[in-house]
């Protein structure tokens, strides 16, 4: 937890842009794993945990704009629980330690919600993204499960939204440690990557150093061996020599603010010349957009640039061919690159995604592409100084959407099959790096994690 100023300031920028009303932040609750009492490790509601610290399940965070007030509604400890998990500083004392001087019990929450109610007061709420909010959500404002959606409030969430984009100096030094702990989960891979070695062995030494750190991993551990398969949890595979492995993992800080990171290997620690002329198309399309991006410059502009310099290498290696930029407004170099170059990144991975990714990454300037490819671009609106964004280029070469467009004649005029089709046993590559705006650039944060050829082959042959 932070000095309680920071949650001070926070809420006072809140409240300065949030005409009327009350707004409910419900933390998360415990969720069961295979029984009641046997559960998930506990992670805060991203939300709550922004505006009120508290990492504690079953919170509910209350601001009041026409009063200028905030609550923390929760229940005290009874003897049960004080047996089974120990004593804990009563509400009160909790609320206080993050600047909140109000406080009640849930039972008081219901009071102050019926009573907003009976008032006719606006009542603002964020999306839930887990059943038991929605349930709560129900419950308190007697509104029908189903038709919850219907009444969450956009103006809390563009509000939310211009407030956590721009990450304060404490959020980016925050970041920067879940960066140290990525540092020594990729390097730990690299060293690892050796014929033989099965992928779940490296994902269980992964998890460790997250977890020693002090967080969990921000996400659950990509790793494999078929990185043509994006978001590959399946860790059975035994590396093999000739594979690319591909590992996409992140840690969180005792905060909660999370890292993501992407590094692409020859198992064995040698690259072949043809992974080489893949690698260094990707690895070019990495440090290329990293150059332009800048505040004002729209993310989309970047993410077509990256994929102009992919379209661009891969019609000199042969596998693409036509005019560069015909190919890739027709969104051809999707065949190879298609997901997008990257997403905000803060208190949650995917930073803000349960709002609804449109209202993180997209505005009245700029609508979402609804082109394959362009379409799964988390963010396409222009940077600002203090985002904090990741990098993500990748070329992948996946059977069967190369099947696809080879048998529905997809983008033909751009894409040489035939060739292609040699490459359908190659996997795929990924880099991935955490990069904050600043006021005249991009600067990318961290310890520098091996990412050139030299780079990597040196520290998997140490
Ligand atoms: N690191 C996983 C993702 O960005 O989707
Ligand atoms: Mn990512």
């Amino acid at each position: 937890m932070f000095e309680k100023q920071v949650y001070n300031n926070r809420r006072t920028k809140l409240k300065a842009t949030m005409k009327s009303g009350i707004a409910l932040f419900l933390g998360n609750k415990e969720a069961s794993f295979n029984y009641s009492a046997n559960e998930y490790t506990f992670r805060q509601d991203s939300s709550f945990l922004y505006l009120f610290g508290i990492k504690l399940a079953d919170f509910v965070g209350v601001i009041d704009f026409d009063e200028g007030k905030d609550y923390i509604f929760a229940n005290d400890m009874d003897i049960a629980d004080i047996i089974w998990m120990g004593h804990l500083p009563t509400i009160k004392e909790q609320a206080a330690q993050v600047g909140v001087e109000h406080s009640g019990s849930l039972a008081d929450l219901e009071v102050f919600v019926k009573k907003s109610i009976a008032l006719g007061r606006k009542i603002h709420f964020l999306p839930p993204y887990r059943a038991t909010t929605f349930v709560q959500l129900s419950n308190l404002l007697g509104i029908k499960y189903a038709s919850v959606k219907n009444y969450v409030s956009q103006e809390l969430i563009q509000n939310m939204v211009k407030l956590r984009s721009i990450k304060e100096v404490i959020e980016i030094e925050e970041i920067e440690k879940a960066l140290e702990t990525a540092y020594e989960m990729h390097v730990t891979a690299m060293k690892m990557a050796k014929p033989g070695v099965k992928e779940q062995q490296i994902v269980g030494k992964m998890e460790g150093i997250a977890s020693a750190a002090g967080g969990p991993v921000s996400f659950p551990i990509i790793l494999t061996i078929n990185g043509q398969t994006l978001h590959n949890h399946y860790h059975g595979n035994f590396l093999k020599e000739g594979r690319m492995l591909v590992a996409d993992a992140g840690a969180e800080t005792e905060n909660n603010y999370c890292s993501d990171i992407t590094r692409t290997v020859p198992v064995g620690g040698k690259f072949n010349d043809r992974q080489k002329a893949i690698y260094e198309i990707v690895l070019e399309a990495n440090l290329e957009a990293a150059k332009i991006m800048k505040p004002n410059i729209f993310y989309k502009d970047v993410h077509l640039h990256a994929a102009k310099v992919i379209t661009t290498r891969l019609k000199e290696l042969g596998l693409m061919k036509g005019n560069v930029d015909e190919a890739v407004a027709n969104g051809a170099h999707a065949l190879f690159f298609p997901h997008g170059l990257g997403h905000m990144m803060g208190l949650d991975v995917h930073d803000m995604e349960s709002y609804g990714e449109n209202f993180v990454g997209y505005n009245h300037e700029i609508q979402r592409s609804t082109q394959f490819g362009t379409a799964y671009l988390r963010l396409g609106r222009r940077l600002e100084t203090g985002f904090v964004v990741t990098n993500e280029p990748g070329i992948y070469f996946i059977p069967a959407l190369i099947d696809k467009w080879k048998n529905e004649k997809i983008n033909t005029e751009f894409i040489n099959f035939e060739l292609v089709e040699n490459y359908k046993d190659f996997g795929g590559i990924r880099i991935e790096d955490d990069i904050l705006i600043t006021a005249d650039g991009a600067k990318v944060l961290g310890k520098p994690i091996p990412k050139t050829i030299e780079e990597v082959e040196k520290i998997m042959n140490e």
